[in-house]
Order: structure tokens, then sequence, then C-alpha cells
């Protein structure tokens, strides 16, 4: 029977409209950490990880790998992770089902015991996200896959895991990490085609390779693992969000008055940098941050996103906001998720022009947005938010709020340190429960 419950939330309040300036420093990247955690499962000995960020992902992930039996222990902003105890359980249920990341627990498992038993993933609601690609891969390699309630089995029939020819369809970053994750101890050599090229996937590898694995070609899109029988433990420096990143440079165009950026790459955002400086962004770019001068006079641009190192899906939703500031029509081409368009919606209702057709959205500009109740639907709509209730006058709510906390480590005190009058609200709200004692 289905009953109604009081659930407690937190919702961000933001008092807009005011300048911005000093300096933010960027986190460890969400999705390398997201697989750098998974993947520690393969090695013999204790794993240091530097730079994690303080992300909900990361703590579901702590949550997951402490049932299996991991000991992990936190110290500032490094996890020290001794996977020695991990058992080959069924893993249906919990955190499990709350991010797309869970996908990794498949191939670190199948690639220490040639088995896994887990539930499916969760993650943002970006449309249609398959893992097909996934089990091809896995099954190329030898492992079977059937459902054994909501969980899903995959095992091979008792020989190890082998070395084969992959080719991916469509480049895909999580299946490209999860063929590694499975190959890294396989007898034999894969050989990945059309991988991934994303700088996630070279931070895996260079974890991997730290092992004692033997992986050549990260950053190409032809990936070449010739598997070993042990991996050892090892230290490892995160590299920096891109995406994080990418947030803070369109904030910093949209209202800054003179921000810093610490602690990014700008080689892993030439694409975007690009794009804004064709906007007519001012930028100035050292060694390892970004200084972002205020602008008065933005132009439309046209983008589209595509697998890197074309343009990331993942920034077209914070740039958005700063397009509704543009003068002349903007467009947004997103071939990677058609749907990935709900933050269009929210922008729409703080005043934005917006029109949005299957797989575009055309922004025109500049509008003075206002602010007001607004939810975050995935996470970087969540980004995209909170660029538009910054820029927007007056009170601007955002619902929904765990969807930011699950990739933007201490937004709220990063804002608050460059100017920001942001505050968080705890709601109730109704929510419908299925009373687990019923049958
Ligand atoms: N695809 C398939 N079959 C598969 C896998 C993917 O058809 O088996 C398709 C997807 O539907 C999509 C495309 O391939 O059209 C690319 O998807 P990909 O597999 O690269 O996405 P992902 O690995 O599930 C990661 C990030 C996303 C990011 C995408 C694209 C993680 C945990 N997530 O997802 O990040 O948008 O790559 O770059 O790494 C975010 O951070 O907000 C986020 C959603």
């Amino acid at each position: 029977m289905k009953e109604l419950i009081i659930i407690k939330m937190k919702k961000i309040v933001i008092n807009g409209g005011r300048p911005l300036k000093g300096e933010v420093t960027i986190s460890g990247a969400k999705n390398s950490v997201v697989a750098l955690i998974p993947a520690t499962i393969l090695a013999d000995d204790i794993v240091t990880l530097d730079g994690v960020p303080d992300i909900s992902d990361v703590a579901s992930l702590i949550e997951i790998m402490t049932i299996m039996g991991a000991k992990i222990e936190r110290k500032e902003d490094s996890l020290i992770i001794d996977p020695r105890g991990v058992k080959n359980m069924p893993m249906p249920f919990g955190k499990i089902n709350s991010l797309r990341a869970s996908y990794y627990f498949y191939g670190s498992l199948l690639g220490r015991y040639g088995q896994a038993t887990v539930g499916l993933p969760g993650g943002c609601d970006l449309g249609p996200r398959p893992i097909d690609l996934h089990l091809k891969a896995f099954e190329a390699m030898g492992a079977a896959m059937t459902m054994d309630g909501s969980s899903m089995k995959l095992a091979t029939d008792g020989k190890p895991l082998q070395g084969a020819n992959i080719y991916m369809d469509t480049v895909s970053v999580g299946a490209t990490i999860n063929t590694i994750l499975a190959a890294v101890k396989a007898e034999g050599r894969t050989v990945i085609e059309n991988a991934a090229r994303e700088p996630e996937i070279i931070d895996v590898v260079t974890l991997l390779n730290n092992m004692g694995a033997h992986i050549r070609g990260a950053g190409t899109d032809i990936i070449i693992i010739d598997g070993v029988p042990h991996l050892h433990g090892t230290r490892h420096q995160v590299i920096p969000d891109r995406i994080e990143a990418g947030t803070y440079i369109a904030l910093a165009a949209a209202i800054g008055e003179g921000i810093q950026i610490n602690n990014v790459l700008y080689e892993h955002l030439e694409s975007y940098i690009a794009k804004l400086e064709e906007m007519g962004v001012r930028m100035t770019i050292s060694e390892d941050s970004i200084f972002v001068e205020k602008q008065t006079d933005l132009k439309a641009i046209q983008i589209k996103t595509s697998p890197y190192p074309g343009f990331a899906t993942d920034l077209q939703q914070p740039l958005t906001t700063l397009m509704t500031q543009a003068y002349g029509e903007s467009k947004v081409v997103e071939t990677i998720y058609i749907e990935r368009f709900k933050h269009c919606g929210e922008l729409q209702r703080m005043g934005a022009n917006i029109e949005v057709s299957t797989g575009s959205a055309s922004i025109k500009g500049p509008s003075s947005l206002f602010g007001t109740k607004v939810v975050a639907t995935d996470l970087r709509c969540g980004a995209a938010m909170l660029v538009a209730g910054l820029l927007a006058e007056g009170i601007t709510e955002i619902h929904d709020v765990y969807h930011i906390d699950r990739g933007y480590a201490e937004i709220d005190q990063k804002l608050k340190n460059l100017g920001a009058v942001i505050w968080r609200e705890t709601i109730e709200r109704l929510q419908r429960y299925n009373n687990i004692k019923e049958k």
C-alpha cells in the first residue's frame, strides 16, 4: 500500500543581481572520481586519491564500497581506500540506484572476480541512457548477462575474462572506462576502437597504469590493454573538474566584476573557451588559472555538442544562461542527449526568450531575468539555475538541490566567497511511499 509521508528537503535561496568578484578554486573532477573510486577495487593494496571533491556522488560511492567490505578513510581532500576486504556480494540496493556511475562496479567487479551482480544505475534524467555498449564489450570478453530480480548479473562460465577486439558503435565515456576496468586483468589483449577521448579517461588510465596495468592510447580513439594478473596500491591526484570550471567561467562572464578561477587546465576546455571568445568574453589564461573580466556586449553564438574534444554536453546548460544575455539569436544543438533541455523551461519562467525544438534550442537576447521559484531538474540544469539566480533581480528559489550537491563541491561557500547572497532553507514535501511490508 502507498502511504503519504513528509520528507524534509533543502532549497537554495539567492538574492541576485549583485556583482561578484574574487577568486574560486576548482575541485577534483566528478566524472573522474566516480570511476577512480570503483577502479580501486582492482588493486591488491591501499590506493590514496588526492583532490577528491566533497560531493554527494562520492559519499554514495564510499557508502557502497564500505558495504562491500572496503575500508575507506577521508583526510581533508584525500581518500585512503583499502579494497582488500571487498567481497563479491550482490549489490542490488540503496545508493546503487541513485547514481549513474554505479555502472563502474560492473567493470571493476568483473575485472576482479569474473562476475558481478549489481542493481541498475540511476543518475540525471537526460532522456534514454542505454548501457548496451558496456554489455556488448563484457560479452565480447566472455561474460554473459542475466537479470536477477532488479539486478543485472554478469558472469563468465568459470573461465577468466578474455581480451577482445571491441568497436564502440557510439563514442561513450562510460562504456570506454567500463571496458578498460574489465580488461585490465583479463587474459590477453583488448583493443577498443572508437574509444572516447575525454580527460577523465586519461585520468582513470593514469591511475590504473600506476597500479601496474599495461594500457596505451588513452586520449586517442584506439586504446590497447594488455591484461596483467595483479595490480598494486598507489597514490593519485584527481584532475580538476573542467565542467565545474566552465560553470564558474559562465558565471563570471554573466555577472562577474573580475573573477579568478584557480586549478583549471585550459587544455581541457579549449572548445568551450573558443566559443566564449567568439561571444566576446574577455579572459586571461595562465598556466593553471583563468581570469574573467566584466562583460557588457556579448554576441550571440551557435554551439553543437559532441564528444571530446568537441563542445561538452555538460556545459551547454550553464552556457544557455549566459546566452540569454547576448545580443541576437543564439542556438544550442544537442547531439549527445537530445532531450537535455529541461533548463530552458526553467529559464523561460525567469524571463528568458527560448524556443526548444527536438534536439535544439534558440535563445533570443538579451533578456532581463527576474527571480522566481525554479527546479534543478538535473545536475547541470541546477548549474544553469545558479548562474541565472545570481544574475536575476530579486529572490530566486532553487528546489531539488540534491542534484546540484551530486556534482558541485562546497557550492554555497564558494559563491559566498565571491560576494553572493545565498542561503539554504529546509522545506517539507508530501511524498508517496511504498510500504515495503505489503506483499
Ligand atoms: N550510449 C549508448 N549506449 C551505451 C552508452 C552510451 O547508446 O551503452 C550513448 C548515450 O545515449 C549518449 C552517448 O552514447 O547519447 C554518450 O553517452 P556516454 O556513455 O558517453 O555518457 P555516460 O558515460 O553515461 C558521462 C558523464 C555525463 C556526460 C556524458 C557525455 C559520468 C558519470 N557521466 O555519461 O555527465 O554528460 O558522459 O559526456 O561520467 C554530468 O556530469 O552532468 C553528466 C551527465
